[in-house]
């Protein structure tokens, strides 16, 4: 597989607030990369600053080769243009406008990008209805006429119209109850079969992803703790926050599973003192963090498996032999 997009040591800053430090992670021409973490941790700043919606402080963000990041004026609006990255909002409700009919909402892009034909455009609105499993009847409807699962649909036709070679899609099954967040999610799986679009997709549950995904990444206070191939990870997490989330998932199938309390401080653990704004982000919540851990730690990288712990692989050796 080639590289798509490439983040190198992407800083994002807000109001001085540090909130996405010394990020790097690469994604492969057609896979399907899930990005979890908990509310706050940087998720979508970081799936808003690869179509440059979020300040980039310091870092690169190159997409097939172009840095995006460099990008200004004319030439950052006509790449735009070319509608090859879509991001699909995390809030369908809010992202589209309630005055505007399906139709209108899925050709915005089209007629951004350029194509201004009406009977182009009516079949390319057509064409992307029916792909994310939409009747085309539903064209003159208003958002506030159809259903949640149907508005996050018409989000992703929406995107999907401009034959994107790279589709972020922020949330797009919280909102959703259990069905039709399954059928979301194989939409997506079929999407990449179909067309080899390549998906990221932002969650912060870890069983929406574990069906769908190739690869996970894992966001912990604006840094990446981990990333590598979802089965792997799943089942044997090297970092201890990855840990406590699939310990937290029960649907996802462990190697060892391991208590979550294991994997929490005891009220007893006294985190060491003075962690500084350099340290591991998840130092003051670990229960295994030492002195060490006051340096963010580098990640280790082992055949496409990356983990950034000062303690990978030995914090193990703490808990109960059992549950190793
Ligand atoms: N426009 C902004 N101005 C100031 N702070 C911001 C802005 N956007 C995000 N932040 C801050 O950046 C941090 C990360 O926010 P972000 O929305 O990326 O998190 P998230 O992981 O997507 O969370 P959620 O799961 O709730 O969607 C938060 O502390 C948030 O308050
Ligand atoms: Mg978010």
């Amino acid at each position: 597989m080639s590289r798509l997009l490439s983040v190198d040591r992407l800083d994002v800053t807000f109001d001085r607030h540090r909130v996405l430090a010394d990020l790097s992670l690469q994604v492969q021409a057609g896979e399907i990369l899930g990005i979890i973490g908990e509310t706050g941790s940087g998720k979508t700043t970081l799936a808003r600053a690869v179509v440059g919606l979020s300040p980039v402080r310091s870092g690169r963000i190159t997409f097939d080769g172009t840095d995006v990041t460099a990008l200004r004026g004319k030439a950052r609006r006509a790449w735009r243009r070319t509608g090859q990255v879509q991001y699909v909002f995390q809030d369908p409700l809010r992202a589209l406008d309630p005055q505007h009919t399906v139709a209108r909402i899925v050709a915005e892009g089209l007629t951004v990008a350029g194509v201004l034909d009406r009977a182009a455009i009516e079949a390319r609105v057509t064409a992307a209805l029916t792909q994310v499993g939409l009747d085309p009847s539903l064209a003159d409807r208003l958002p506030g006429q159809i259903s949640g699962g149907q508005r996050q649909r018409v989000l992703l036709a929406r995107a999907v119209a401009l034959e994107p070679r790279l589709l972020l899609c922020d949330e797009p099954v919280s909102a959703l109850d259990a069905s039709n967040r399954n059928h979301v999610l194989r939409l997506l799986a079929d999407l990449r079969d179909s067309s080899g679009v390549t998906v990221v997709v932002i969650s912060h549950d870890l069983s929406s992803l574990a069906g769908i995904a190739d690869r996970v990444a894992v966001l912990y206070g604006g840094r990446l703790v981990e990333h590598g191939p979802i089965d792997r990870v799943l089942s044997r997490p090297r970092h201890p926050y990855t840990a406590l989330l699939t310990a937290s998932a029960p649907s996802v199938r462990r190697e060892h599973p391991i208590p979550a309390r294991a994997l929490r401080p005891s009220p007893e653990h006294t985190p060491v003192a003075a962690f500084g704004a350099d340290a591991c982000s998840y130092a003051s919540r670990c229960p295994f963090a030492t002195q060490a851990c006051a340096a963010a730690p580098a990640s280790t990288v082992d055949d496409g498996w990356a983990v950034a712990c000062h303690h990978a692989g030995e914090w193990r050796s703490q808990l109960t032999v059992g549950a190793r």
